[in-house]
């Protein structure tokens, strides 16, 4: 009897077992060894393969998955699941737009039709609902193994940051534009209207007979000191710190030198203030009176913001992983719509009624607390109420 031969290629001997010999059944059982061997091996090079996979999407801390032409999520990393508030586990089968951005129909511009019918790559600035992110969506073309194109790998990069700096480096060229052209026209008109003023005063003594001249004189000291005023507060706004003014200021301290300036306001349209200071906050370096200054103006318009009463919250905070101090005012006034919030701080923006309000009152913030290092930010609800935050280096 011819000796069975067995190859990688072998299915089975086409001879009963039973029928064969010593020799042959050993060397069926070495051959069937080594089969099993290479299964254990190729099966540890596929599941190698299948974690390489996942660990590399993983590690990706953009989200990125893979989305059919129905918006059904088929595979996706952590970071999909974190930008969308959920677990991983429930992300897959899902639609895209809910598990990533929180919406019932897909999201507006979204590059995936787009990408499945184009066959190359469609991008898209897209909004996440759920934390209110901004991210630029990718969409690839995804081939499956027979070349068909059903599905696109959806990548998204996190712009939230890159747009708000954006915005600020906006904001600080306007500011700055807007400072010199302001300064330059305060300081000209500083100088008559300092001329405008003195002669009214002389002739005031001069007509203590004459009411209806008086009348009119004491009209004409009212505006041209009103006027002086707003000339006071755009030299304030041009102005630039020097280095050597800066000290280090103790922002609790300085909060509390400032609340005198308003007490009358506060008391008088039936305000409750609170504080929430944190002891031992770590001093910041800054111009002390400029910085006075800006929670002067912060508490002004809270106080204004309450015309029938509420709650103002003052508060301190150091966060010692970025090294900051964090100062917030907060009201319970009627809030700023969200058009309107990246407005305020541009000079001469008010909604005040003429005679009330300059609008110069954030421009001025906003400046100051630049020049000092720091950052201004305002979080408003309607009806509910307004918090800003500014935030300081410590000193060093
Ligand atoms: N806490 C707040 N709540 C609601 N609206 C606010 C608040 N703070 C500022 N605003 C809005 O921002 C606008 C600009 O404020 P800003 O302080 O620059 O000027 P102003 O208060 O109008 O005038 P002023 O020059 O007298 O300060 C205000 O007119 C108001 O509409
Ligand atoms: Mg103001």
């Amino acid at each position: 009897m011819a000796t069975p031969h067995f190859t990688h290629e072998d299915k089975s001997p086409d001879v009963p077992l039973s029928r064969l010999s010593k020799p042959e059944l050993v060397a069926l059982h070495k051959a069937l060894l080594s089969k099993i061997r290479e299964l254990e091996n190729l099966v540890q090079v596929v599941s190698k393969g299948k974690y390489t996979w996942e660990a590399t999407f993983d590690a990706i801390t953009e989200p990125v998955m893979i989305v059919n032409k129905d918006y059904i999520v088929e595979r996706a990393n952590l970071a999909t699941a974190k930008a969308g508030g959920q677990e991983i586990t429930k992300v897959v089968g899902k639609k895209c737009f809910t598990v990533f951005a929180g919406r019932e129909t897909p999201c507006e511009h979204c590059p995936l039709q787009k990408t499945l019918s184009k066959g190359n790559l469609a991008q898209a600035r897209l909004t996440n609902k759920i934390y209110s992110n901004d991210f630029e969506a990718h969409a690839y073309p995804f081939h499956n193994e027979k070349g068909e194109l059903h599905s696109a790998v959806m990548y998204y990069r996190n712009i939230t940051e890159e747009l708000r700096l954006r915005q600020e480096v906006i904001q600080q060229e306007k500011m700055a534009a807007i400072g010199m052209l302001a300064g330059g026209v305060a300081h000209e008109i500083n100088n008559p209207l300092g001329g405008v003023l003195a002669f009214t005063q002389l002739l005031l003594r001069k007509v203590q007979k004459d009411p209806e001249t008086r009348e009119d004189l004491v009209e004409i000291e009212k505006a041209a000191t009103r006027c002086k005023k707003i000339v006071q507060e755009l030299l304030d706004f041009s102005r630039v710190s020097k280095d050597r003014e800066k000290s280090l200021v103790y922002i609790n301290e300085l909060l509390e030198k400032v609340l005198p300036f308003i007490q009358m306001e506060i008391r008088s349209l039936n305000i409750d203030v609170h504080f929430d200071l944190v002891k031992d906050l770590p001093p910041v370096m800054a111009v002390p009176n400029r910085l006075q200054q800006v929670f002067l103006n912060l508490l002004t318009n809270a106080c204004h913001a309450m015309p029938h009463g509420g709650k103002l919250v003052l508060s301190t905070r150091h966060n010692p992983s970025n090294n900051e101090v964090l100062v917030s005012v907060a009201d319970t006034g009627g809030g700023i719509p969200k058009e309107m919030q990246t407005r305020i701080f541009e000079p001469f923006f008010t909604t005040k009624d003429p005679g009330k309000g300059t609008g110069l009152g954030l421009s001025i913030s906003y400046r100051i607390v630049k020049e000092n290092g720091g950052r201004i930010e305002v979080a408003s609800e309607i009806k509910k109420g307004t918090t800003f935050t500014v935030r300081f280096p410590v000193a060093n």
